[in-house]
């Protein structure tokens, strides 16, 4: 009994210096341990005392170890609670501190417009589709009724990369590859970079964007082509303006027409911005060529169908009144930030 009572006084010292959990688990193991446990070794040892000091040792000895049992099990939650604060406070946020500002972009005031377009036109039934920048001379001057060799090619100052490969000049090979595609009807609008061999000026660049139309089907006239496009240009110009329509020429469509709005700026009297003339064009248009529909295989006798093209510069330029086409490209924070 004086050795068990011994035990317990030796447990309470090496209890009471426990201060992490590797002392906490030495401890254990000196006391509890299965094998070498100085308490487990003493009920091992029960059976060589003398048979009538077995009882009482023997329950004693099962009192220490619950004890035991108990104290270490208190002081294993302590001392968690202890390292879950610790880690707490080693991680502390202070909520207080004002956050990063993270700089936000904003859309280039030409996608801002190629969006606005777009989504007027797909009210309206429309599907977008792209072609590719780099294209075939078939689809950019071939397929559109423009042949080898006609004085019509030397309008559009072309950058080749091969005799057959070249910078598309206009979106509108977009129309013949979507026709190659699909079969009427065909309600397309063709958004996208276009190249022309000019040098850079206020009005001039080298690279700049089109959108492009194509209607498709049995039965369309040209009063489609003119309702079509005065609601299009209603819905981006204001309820108020005039459209007027002029004989145009492209190749690919006959007839042709040069669309015009009256002035936004002035009205429609007469100021600097259309030259004195109330009138500011705005695109081209016309009915599809047949010799186009030959060349996708739609049949002339069948199908008519209408076609524009419009630069997306020159409408944001009269929109926002920016006077040097260069700004866009230049990429000035300072410039773009006004459109955000
Ligand atoms: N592709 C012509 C241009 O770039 C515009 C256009 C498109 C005209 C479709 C008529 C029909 O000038």
């Amino acid at each position: 009994m004086l050795e068990v009572e011994n035990l317990v006084q030796e447990f309470r010292r090496e209890f009471e210096a426990i201060k992490n959990l590797e002392q906490w688990i030495q401890a254990r193991d000196r006391y509890l341990s299965r094998e070498r446990g100085l308490l487990t070794r003493a009920l091992r040892s029960i059976g060589r005392l003398p048979p009538e000091e077995r009882p009482q040792v023997g329950k004693r000895l099962n009192e220490v170890k619950e004890q035991i049992e108990a104290l270490l099990e208190q002081r294993l939650s302590e001392l968690k609670a202890q390292m879950t604060a610790a880690q707490l406070e080693r991680q502390r946020v202070d909520i207080t501190l004002p956050g990063y500002q993270y700089p936000l972009g904003m859309r280039h005031p030409l996608q801002q417009v190629r969006e606005e377009f777009e989504r007027i036109f797909v009210r309206m039934g429309f599907m977008v589709m792209e072609g590719p920048e780099v294209e075939e001379d078939y689809y950019n001057f071939e397929a559109l009724n423009i042949p080898a060799n006609h004085p019509a090619r030397a309008d559009q100052d072309t950058f080749y990369i091969t005799t057959s490969l070249l910078l598309r000049t206009h979106t509108s090979p977009v129309q013949v590859r979507a026709m190659e595609k699909l079969q009427p009807p065909v309600r397309i609008v063709c958004p996208g970079r276009v190249f022309r061999r000019d040098a850079p000026d206020a009005t001039h660049s080298p690279m700049f964007h089109q959108i492009e139309g194509l209607v498709v089907d049995e039965g369309i006239t040209m009063g489609d082509l003119k309702g079509t496009l005065e609601f299009f240009l209603r819905e981006a110009f204001g309820s108020e303006i005039r459209v007027r329509f002029r004989p145009g020429y492209f190749q690919f469509v006959e007839p042709g027409a040069e669309v015009d709005i009256s002035c936004i700026f002035c009205g429609g009297n007469a100021c600097r911005m259309c030259k004195q003339s109330g009138w500011i064009e705005i695109l081209g248009a016309g009915m599809v060529h047949p010799n186009v529909f030959r060349f996708v295989k739609y049949d002339p006798n069948k199908y008519t169908g209408f076609a524009w093209g419009m630069g997306i510069e020159r409408v944001a330029q009269l929109k926002y009144g920016i006077d040097d086409i260069r700004l866009f490209f230049e990429n000035d924070l300072r410039f773009l930030r006004q459109f955000n």
